[in-house]
C-alpha cells in the first residue's frame, strides 16, 4: 500500500506557534526557573524548539513510557520505560507533549508526577485532539487543536517513522 502525506500544519506555522508559546511561558515564568519534563519519543522535536525561545532559566529532564495496545489507539495502561533523572520537589515543571488525545497517557502520568511534590505543575502539548478525550485533562498550553485524523511529523510517528518531518501531515493511503 502507497503512503502520501498530506501537510496539514506547515514548518513555518508550527515554528511561528512554538516561539508564541515559548513567549507566552517566559512571561508567565518570569524571575523563575522552569523545569521542562518531556515525554519521549514523541515529545522531544517541540521541546528542543519550545525551549530554545523560553528566555527564563530552564532545565530539562526526560521519560518515556508506553501505553500498551496497538500503535494507533492507547488502552490507558502505562507503564515507565525510562524514569526521570531527577527529583521533581519544589521544582517549576511544565510537561511538554506532543499530542493529547484520548488524555488517557497524561492523566496517568501528571497524577503520578503530582505525587513528587513539584513546587508547581501545567501541560503543555504541541497538539490536541479534544474530539477524542475520554479522560479530562487540563491543558495550560496548546499549540493547535486538530481535528480527529491521525497525524504524524514534529516527533510523531507511524509504525515508528515520519518523526522526523519538519511540518505535521496525515498520512494517507491509495
Ligand atoms: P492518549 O490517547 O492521549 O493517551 O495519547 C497517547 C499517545 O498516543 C500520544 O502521546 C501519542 O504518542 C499517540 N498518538 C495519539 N494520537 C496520535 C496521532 O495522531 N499520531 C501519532 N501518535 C498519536
Ligand atoms: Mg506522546
Amino acid at each position: 500500500m502507497a503512503e502520501r502525506i498530506r501537510v496539514m500544519l506547515t514548518e513555518e506555522e508550527v515554528d511561528i506557534r512554538i516561539k508564541e508559546i515559548g513567549e507566552q511561558i517566559s512571561r508567565d515564568y518570569a524571575g523563575r526557573q522552569v523545569h521542562l519534563v518531556c515525554v519521549l519519543k514523541g515529545g522531544s522535536f517541540f521541546l528542543c524548539e519550545l525551549a530554545k525561545r523560553i528566555t527564563v532559566p530552564v532545565s530539562l529532564d526526560f521519560m518515556s513510557v508506553s501505553s500498551y495496545g496497538s500503535n494507533t489507539k492507547s488502552s490507558g495502561v502505562v507503564k515507565i520505560v525510562k524514569d526521570l533523572d531527577e527529583p521533581l520537589k519544589d521544582k517549576d515543571v511544565i510537561v511538554v507533549e506532543d499530542i493529547v488525545d484520548s488524555g488517557r497517557t497524561l492523566s496517568y502520568l501528571l497524577e503520578l508526577l503530582s505525587q513528587r511534590g513539584p513546587g508547581s505543575m501545567k501541560l503543555c502539548t504541541l497538539l490536541d485532539k479534544p474530539e477524542r478525550r475520554v479522560v479530562d485533562v487540563k491543558v495550560d498550553y496548546t499549540g493547535f487543536e486538530i481535528p480527529d485524523e491521525f497525524v504524524v511529523g514534529y516527533g510523531l510517528d507511524y509504525d515508528q517513522r515520519y518523526r522526523n518531518l519538519p511540518y505535521i501531515g496525515v498520512v494517507e493511503f491509495d
